[in-house]
């Protein structure tokens, strides 16, 4: 395995004052209008390549920063900015490797400065029945994973948040198997919509919202968004998550939005967006379906929940 320092990495261009409009996997164009304000920031619809639906209404950055889940900080979601306020996410190291034939450590903020950022207007449909409508700021996952060269035997993506107690005071709780674990299918890592987000609104990510880097995965339900990323790593088999340690039975590791497969304690089939009145229905994959059912072909979803 080879090292790449980061300062090997032929920048795909310098770092961006401009920024690219071309959102989606090919869809939405972004007005430049009134940058980052919500009310001005205007979209138009391109039909089933991901993106905004025709009434799809971005979530207001107050709502986005304030109502958050982040177990390493606070178990309640209004209390996460306070508690996360301090939190320092610059220097920050970000390490992938595992079974590839090279191996990469970057700080993030070179990251944001060798890498193009765009814009990716996404659905985020929490497991817990409310959704937001969020413009991220980012990467797609698979432009760092192609640098790193994958090997054949790589068959899974495992994602780690930083563990350190001290820093991130939840973690001295023992009610959780620390650090916060996630993984993916290796073609569910390199699909197109597969996001490592630095900012949303056009600004760098706030702490609650797992700065300085963190997933998105917009087909599957938020908790496999994971925050704050240490470590990405290639490897064999399937990874555990954390949330499969601390209850297999209602949190599986594919975690794909599906109206049709209730979580055992509650429906699935409907949603409340964040900042609407009443409900809304549920897609299957979160909307995505035309981008992403492929990957699933042959599959029994009700099995690999
Ligand atoms: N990542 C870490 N490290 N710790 C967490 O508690 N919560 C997950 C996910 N990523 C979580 C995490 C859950 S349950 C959701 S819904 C989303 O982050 C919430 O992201 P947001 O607060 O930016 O909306």
């Amino acid at each position: 395995m080879t090292k790449v320092k980061s300062s090997e990495i032929t920048p795909e261009s310098l770092y961006l004052n401009r920024r690219k409009f071309m959102v989606g996997v090919g869809g939405i164009i972004l007005s430049t209008a009134g940058f980052p304000g919500c009310d001005n920031y205007k979209t138009t619809y391109e039909p089933s390549k991901g993106g905004v639906l025709p009434d799809d209404k971005l979530t207001s950055y107050k709502d986005i920063t304030t109502y958050n889940n982040f177990y390493e900080f606070s178990l309640d979601k209004e209390d996460v900015i306070f508690a996360a306020k301090d939190f320092k996410t610059s220097p920050w190291k970000l390490e992938i490797g595992g079974l590839t034939e090279k191996s990469l450590s970057i700080d993030v903020d070179d990251l944001t400065k060798i890498y193009d950022q765009e814009e990716r207007i996404y659905r985020f449909r929490c497991v817990e029945g409310w959704s937001m409508v969020i413009p991220w700021l980012g990467l797609p996952l698979a432009r760092l994973l192609k640098e790193v060269e994958p090997l054949p035997e790589a068959k899974y993506v495992q994602f780690m948040t930083l563990h350190s107690p001290s820093r991130m005071p939840n973690q001295k709780s023992r009610s959780f198997p620390w650090p916060y674990i996630e993984g993916l299918r290796i073609d569910e890592a390199m699909h197109d919509l597969t996001f490592l987000s630095t900012g949303l609104y056009g600004k760098k990510l706030m702490p609650q919202n797992g700065a300085p880097i963190r997933l998105v995965v917009p087909w599957k339900y938020g908790f496999k968004s994971i925050k704050s990323i240490v470590r990405i790593l290639l490897v064999e088999h399937m990874p555990s998550s954390l949330w499969m340690k601390v209850n297999p039975r209602e949190y599986g590791f594919y975690s794909n939005v599906n109206p049709t497969v209730d979580h055992p304690r509650w429906s699935q089939a409907s949603e409340r967006r964040i900042g609407e009145f009443g409900r809304r229905e549920t897609l299957p994959f979160n909307g995505y379906e035309e981008d992403v059912a492929d990957l699933y072909k042959g599959m029994d979803l009700k099995k690999y929940f």
